[in-house]
């Protein structure tokens, strides 16, 4: 299958699709991962990403596209999941003319919750692991939905149980970054609903419990989109 995981910055993209590349074996591709790697190794690319991602702002498309397509020829395969990309409508068209998608997975979450998620979010530093933790506590209601989140900790603190590096903050986890991210979001990747609505299925997901039962919920949806299909 080929999809698409879409929302805002911190709702679980990155988390829902490590656990489906684990559980379903589709492989994940997220450019913002991909992009952090160039930065790391100090590429060209990765220099001016940079520039744009300490700010908040979207690298543009020129730059997001390269690396992209060189990790789809890299994984040469047709199994997998598109965390981060398209962030705009020129992407989704780009997309369109090199394959074509089997779905999107659309997380819908609260903004205050989003910020929570974030402001306590950590990440191993080695760009090949990119395992994903939290160490923030949220129990709490917001409209008719509660939301129970306990934190996903690491074994040993500040240390990755994956592969034993050290565990850093991201940059872009500032709180103006995060507030620049949201604005972006809304200005530049909402506008991506419209664009697939009633181009391909969605299936739409709210992660208001710890992941493994809100990836259970979305492997069932998952199984019934791969019959219909
Ligand atoms: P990117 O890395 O894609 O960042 P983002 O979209 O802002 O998304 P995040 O990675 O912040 O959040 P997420 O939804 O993956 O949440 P996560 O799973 O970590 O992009 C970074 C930058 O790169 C961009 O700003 C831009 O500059 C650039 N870029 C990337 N792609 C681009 C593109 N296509 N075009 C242009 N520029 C591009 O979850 C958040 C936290 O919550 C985690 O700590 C997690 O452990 C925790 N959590 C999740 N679910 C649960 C749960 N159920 N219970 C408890 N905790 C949970």
């Amino acid at each position: 299958m080929k999809l698409i995981i879409f929302g805002p910055p911190g709702a679980g993209k990155g988390t829902y699709a490590n656990f489906l590349q684990e559980r379903m074996g589709i492989q994940k591709i997220s450019t913002g991962d991909l992009l952090r790697k160039e930065v790391k190794e100090g590429t060209q690319i990765g220099k001016k990403a940079k520039e744009y991602m300490d700010k908040g702002q979207l690298v543009p498309d020129e730059l997001v596209i390269e690396v992209l397509k060189k990790e789809l020829e890299r994984i040469g395969k047709d199994n997998f999941i598109l965390d981060g990309f398209p962030r705009t409508v020129s992407q989704a068209q780009k997309l369109d003319e090199m394959t074509k998608i089997d779905g999107l997975i659309l997380i819908r979450i609260p903004e205050e919750i989003l910020v929570e998620k974030l402001a306590g979010r950590r990440i191993c530093s080695n760009p090949n692991c990119a395992a994903i933790y939290n160490v923030a506590s949220i129990d709490k209601k917001i409209g008719r939905v509660h939301y129970y989140l306990p934190p996903m900790p690491p074994k040993k603190e500040g240390v990755c149980d994956k592969c034993g590096s050290p565990l850093i903050q991201r940059d872009d986890d500032k709180p103006e970054v995060i507030k620049e991210r949201l604005k972006v979001y809304k200005k530049d990747s909402r506008p991506l609903l419209s664009y697939y609505r009633g181009k391909i299925p969605f299936i739409i997901i709210v992660p208001n419990r710890p992941p493994e039962e809100v990836i259970d919920r979305l492997i069932k949806k998952l199984e019934k989109l791969k019959e219909k299909s």
